[in-house]
């Protein structure tokens, strides 16, 4: 078999495998599925939170940096992570799961060095491929992401700091092309203008092959970002300051291939603890990182939770209506921009007023208005909402633009009156692994429609 630690149960070829799997269903983004959501009272029980898809997509674009063997284990099932599969394969990446958690990806047999719009268009992470086929290969062509439902979404950090580092970019036809001079980056001194995410995650994976020392400055310090780096530490990449705002990377000529297991997503557990905030009752999350949402779990407690935690799990109990509270997103360990819209949904529900105010997307109040449509109290005045609380929502047929978004809306229906459809759910499917059958075996009442 190509792969000796073949993760299949039935030991499947990699060719045969990805023909079975592309055949079948599993990109959940085409179906046009709902979720009927009717309030059943309190929450009680256990959910055990995934791995984080925001750690999982870089990890995996990580694997083209070397020829070896890169083995991810605790990574969710989402549709973007078939997505990034989708990718790297038509890289010519070997590309194995179980289709539970793990994934290996051999970066040996890559013979392409060219990312499709098609792809790309779907998910904006696509981008994340650049830094690392750069860097190994020398080249890259990578459709440049759009805009998105939230905002426009630059990538202009990403490329100066490529450029920095001596690359050659040029735009053509909507595609990003990039070339190294004599096949090698060279390390440089980078100050990103902005603090983002992505950017410093390509940069990170393309300065671990540089030639020389690469400074990245102004980095993200998100734990996503944190968990990639660890990861490229285990693979031979020489990395200090992991965690602050200023790595130093001494490129290396090769990493080889290790076992890194993903994060745990602080955003689906977050989203889960403001369930229970609105529903009231007792749950306690598994596997969860409670150090990685240290801001989260603050408002939750002035929000009247009572929140106990140990080294990878939060209990939540809430006994009472939840107080309004305010909120600013800012980059970590600020408030995440992703935990947005799921205060908003405890804040339309809570006892007094509040104001939210987003400073990281320019247009990401996309939740607001079908969550007035259910009764909720809301005006957007730019980039701060007003709310206030108010006693009951009643369902409605709603539907979201984005998958946060997307989130609020089933959070709202798990305490309205009658019945709440949320439709166009292949945005929640991209981050949200079997959200459904979690809520559903802490007492809520979600079905899934098949579209
Ligand atoms: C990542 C997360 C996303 C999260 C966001 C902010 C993934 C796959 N997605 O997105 O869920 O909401 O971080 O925490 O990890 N910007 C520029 N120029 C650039 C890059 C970004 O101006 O070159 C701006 C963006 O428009 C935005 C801000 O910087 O206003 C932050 O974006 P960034 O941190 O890059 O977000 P992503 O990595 O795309």
């Amino acid at each position: 078999p190509p792969f000796s630690g073949c993760l299949l149960p039935t030991p499947l070829t990699a060719l045969s495998y990805n023909r079975a799997h592309f055949s079948s269903k599993n990109f959940r983004e085409l179906t046009m599925d709902k979720l009927k959501i009717i309030a059943n009272g309190k929450l009680n029980g256990e959910i055990t939170v995934s791995g984080a898809k925001n750690a999982a997509l870089p990890l995996m674009c990580a694997g083209l940096l070397t020829s070896g063997t890169l083995r991810l284990k605790n990574v969710p099932m989402l549709a973007d992570v078939k997505t990034t599969q989708k990718l790297l394969q038509g890289m010519g990446a070997r590309v194995m799961t179980d289709n539970i958690s793990e994934f290996e990806i051999n970066g040996g047999t890559v013979n392409n060095t060219h990312a499709p719009y098609d792809l790309v268009s779907t998910m904006r992470a696509s981008i994340l491929v650049l830094g690392p086929t750069l860097a190994r290969f020398g080249k890259a062509e990578v459709s440049l992401p759009g805009g998105c439902a939230i905002g426009s979404r630059p990538v202009d950090q990403h490329l100066k700091g490529l450029e920095a580092m001596g690359a050659q970019i040029t735009i053509e036809h909507g595609y990003v092309k990039a070339v190294a001079p004599q096949g090698k980056l060279q390390g440089a001194r980078v100050v990103m203008d902005v603090v983002t995410v992505g950017g410093t995650e390509n940069l990170l994976m393309a300065a671990t092959l540089a030639e020389g020392v690469t400074t990245l400055e102004n980095c993200a310090v998100e734990p996503e970002v944190v968990d990639l780096a660890e990861c490229l530490v285990k693979m031979g990449a020489k990395i200090s300051g992991i965690g602050t705002s200023t790595m130093i990377v001494e490129g290396v000529n090769e990493l080889h291939g290790c076992e890194h297991s993903v994060v745990p997503d602080r955003i689906e557990a977050g989203t889960f603890l403001c369930a229970v905030a609105m529903t009231g009752g007792k749950v306690t999350l598994r596997h969860a990182a409670p150090k990685t949402m240290e801001a989260v779990l603050d408002k939750l407690t002035e929000a009247g939770a009572i929140i106990t935690t140990g080294d990878d799990w939060i209990t939540i109990e809430m006994q009472q209506r939840p107080k309004a509270v305010n909120i600013r997103t800012a980059v970590h360990p600020a408030f995440p921009t992703d935990m947005q819209a799921q205060f908003m949904a405890m804040n339309v529900v809570a006892e007094g007023v509040s104001k939210v105010t987003e400073t990281i997307f320019e247009n990401r109040f996309m939740h607001v208005p079908e969550l007035n449509r259910m009764g909720a109290n809301i005006s957007v005045d730019g980039h701060t909402a007003l709310l206030t609380g108010v006693e009951t929502l009643s369902g409605a047929t709603v539907m979201a633009t984005d998958l946060r978004a997307s989130a609020s809306l089933v959070l709202a229906g798990l305490v309205a009156s009658g019945e709440t459809i949320v439709d166009r759910i292949y945005h929640l499917d991209r981050g949200y692994e079997y959200i459904e059958k979690k809520l559903g075996g802490v007492g809520a009442k979600i079905e899934r429609i098949r579209g």
